[in-house]
């Protein structure tokens, strides 16, 4: 691990983007994650004397923003995207801070350059992650988006709703990046009997597969049999793409995929072709590219899609603990010490993180 300094000798800036919170913030201070309530960071940063700036622009503020900042804490679900020419402009920036996990949005090889530390959050909304993905699974095999607009619409019709509608049990469910999060969709989904395979770059211990229920398999091998797709692998060099046209259409006919990873896994129009020719029966997930989408993202109206904005790891409970996660680094980050080392991502000039590392490998 890499030698670490005791800063607080003069005020820090800290730069937070965040998205707004809005009316649901006002009075509402459990939003942790809203601008408005700046990860409950306020009075603890005054009282040390440092400056926080909380924004909500990405754009223009941050740039002017950022060449004055010492840290800077930016979230998966509003990303702040941290390019080189940000982190060029950053003469001062000693510490990012992802508020989640999944620092993609980051360039990190930029940032190791600079000898910039980078942490994220592990761990901090993997249940968060995994329950989103379960339920949308669910929502797709019982088709249960278009019999819930049955009702809104006043109709009436069981075989239009009942012509899509499966049992989960009995099917086939892949999972690709059987890591945190797709580790407990594996256990959460063991009670509905399905067959669970699995495909990541490491393979588990045979303890650790029997305790999941899941065989693994070579990936072209799990797309070929999967009746539904599970996609919890990080967004990398490797990763970026995953999900290209040629690998969406040798998925069966008829199976669904769901994505809370990484909008950039799948291939935007690849999967709009693969919806609108009716290859894939659904989509979900609550992952985009960019971020927020914009109003004319295809994706949006591509047929029977049931994705989300991107909020599957900002519940409350993970809200409080991703800010929690931030406190501590910053505590550390102030007195000299250590950061966590799960949460390290960029430490000492080099990618850390095992996930990130494979990609960077130079
Ligand atoms: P993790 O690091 O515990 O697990 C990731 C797994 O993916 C590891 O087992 C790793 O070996 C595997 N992997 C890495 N590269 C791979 C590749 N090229 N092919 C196959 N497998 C590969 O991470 P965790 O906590 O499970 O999160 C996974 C991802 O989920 C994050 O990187 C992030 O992008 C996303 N995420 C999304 C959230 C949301 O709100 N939608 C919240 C939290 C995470």
């Amino acid at each position: 691990m890499a030698e670490h300094r005791r800063w607080p000798v003069w005020a820090m800036k800290i730069l937070a983007v965040l998205y707004p919170g809005g009316k649901a913030a006002r009075g509402n201070p459990e939003l942790l994650g809203a601008a408005e309530n700046a990860l409950g960071l306020r009075r603890f940063l005054k009282s040390k004397g440092h400056d926080l700036v909380v924004l909500t622009e990405k754009e223009r503020d941050l740039d002017r923003e950022i060449r004055w900042a010492d840290v800077v804490i930016t979230t998966p679900f509003w990303p702040a995207y941290i390019t080189t020419e940000r982190i060029d402009k950053a003469k001062k920036l000693k510490l990012i801070l992802t508020a989640g996990v999944g620092s993609d949005h980051i360039d990190l090889a930029a940032a190791a350059k600079r000898g910039i530390m980078v942490a994220e959050i592990t761990g901090s909304n993997v249940v968060s992650v995994a329950e989103h993905a379960v339920m949308q699974i669910l929502t797709l095999v019982r088709n249960y988006l278009p019999a819930y607009k049955q009702v809104l619409e006043g109709r009436w019709d069981i075989a239009e709703a009942a012509a899509r509608s499966h049992d989960l049990e009995g099917k086939t469910v892949g999972i690709v990046g059987a890591g945190r999060i797709g580790q407990r969709v594996a256990l959460r989904l063991r009670p509905f009997n399905v067959t669970t395979l699995y495909y990541d770059y490491r393979r588990l211990s045979t303890v650790e597969e029997e305790v999941l229920g899941a065989e693994y398999a070579l990936l072209d091998d799990l797309v070929r049999r999967c009746d539904v797709i599970t996609i919890h692998c990080p967004l990398t060099p490797e990763t970026d793409g995953l999900f290209d046209k040629n690998r969406l259409f040798r998925m069966k006919k008829g199976a669904c995929l769901v994505n809370t990873a990484r909008g950039r896994i799948v291939n935007t129009e690849a999967l709009v072709q693969a919806m609108e020719k009716g290859h894939l029966a659904g989509y979900a997930g609550d992952v985009w590219y960019p971020q927020p989408a914009p109003p004319d993202h295809p994706w949006r109206t591509m047929p029977n899609h049931a994705l989300t904005i991107h909020v599957s790891g900002t519940s409350l409970e993970a809200q409080k603990r991703y800010s929690d996660g931030i406190r501590d680094c910053l505590e550390r980050f102030f007195l000299g010490k250590p950061i966590e080392r799960d949460y390290l991502i960029v430490d000492g000039g080099r990618v850390v993180s095992p996930s990130y590392s494979y990609a960077f490998k130079g």
